[in-house]
C-alpha cells in the first residue's frame, strides 16, 4: 500500500505547533485559564499536541458538529452533534480546528459559543484553505495556509482513512 505524498512533514508540524503554543501562552499569560474547545473528530491530534505545549493553565473540552450534505456537496448548514460539558460563561475560549475550508463550521461555532457570554472567543486552526472561503471567519492562530489539495493525516481523514498518519499528506480521491 502506497502512503500519501508528504505535504507538511512531522518536523514542520512540530515546529509550527511549538510556535503557536508559545504565542498563545504569551497572549493569555494574564488570564486565569484558557478553555480549549477541540472540534471532533479532526482536531483531536492537534489539540493533544498544542495543549501539552502551553505554559498556561488550560481546560480541555470537545464539541462535535455535522454538515448537512446534499449528495456529495455540502449545503453549508451545520448542526451540533455533541456539546461541551462545562459552562463557558465568563471563560476565555479558544476553538481548535484541524482545517478551515469553506468557513461554515467555524462561523457556526463562533456564533454559538459567543451567545453563551464567554469572556472571549478566539480561533486556532492548523490548516486553512484560503481560496475555498464561502464565509469569512476570523482566524487568530494559523498553522499553515494550503491550496485546494485533499489532505489527510494528523487528524484529518478521507472516508475515515489516514487520520493517524503522523504528517499531512496529499491524496487524489479519484485514485
Ligand atoms: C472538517 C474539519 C472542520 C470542517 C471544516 O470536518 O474538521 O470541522 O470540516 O470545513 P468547513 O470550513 O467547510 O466548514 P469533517 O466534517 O471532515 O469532520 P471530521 O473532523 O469528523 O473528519
Amino acid at each position: 500500500m502506497q502512503l500519501p505524498k508528504t505535504m507538511i512533514s512531522e518536523e514542520d508540524i512540530r515546529k509550527r505547533v511549538d510556535e503557536l503554543a508559545a504565542q498563545i501562552s504569551i497572549d493569555y499569560a494574564d488570564k486565569d485559564e484558557i478553555v480549549l474547545v477541540g472540534v471532533l473528530k479532526g482536531a483531536f491530534i492537534f489539540l493533544a499536541d498544542l495543549s501539552r505545549r502551553l505554559s498556561i493553565p488550560r481546560h480541555i473540552e470537545f464539541i462535535a458538529v455535522s454538515s448537512y450534505e446534499h449528495g456529495s456537496t455540502r449545503s453549508g448548514a451545520v448542526r451540533l452533534v455533541m456539546d461541551v460539558r462545562r459552562s463557558i460563561e465568563g471563560k476565555h475560549v479558544l476553538i481548535v480546528e484541524d482545517i478551515v475550508d469553506t468557513g461554515h463550521t467555524l462561523h457556526y461555532l463562533i456564533d454559538m459559543l459567543k451567545s453563551r457570554n464567554p469572556a472571549s472567543v478566539k480561533t486556532c486552526t492548523l490548516l486553512h484553505k484560503e481560496h475555498k472561503t464561502e464565509v469569512d471567519v476570523e482566524i487568530d492562530y494559523l498553522g499553515f495556509s494550503i491550496g485546494d489539495e485533499w489532505v489527510v493525516g494528523y487528524g484529518l481523514d478521507y472516508d475515515e482513512k489516514d487520520r493517524t498518519l503522523p504528517y499531512i499528506g496529499m491524496i487524489d480521491p479519484s485514485d
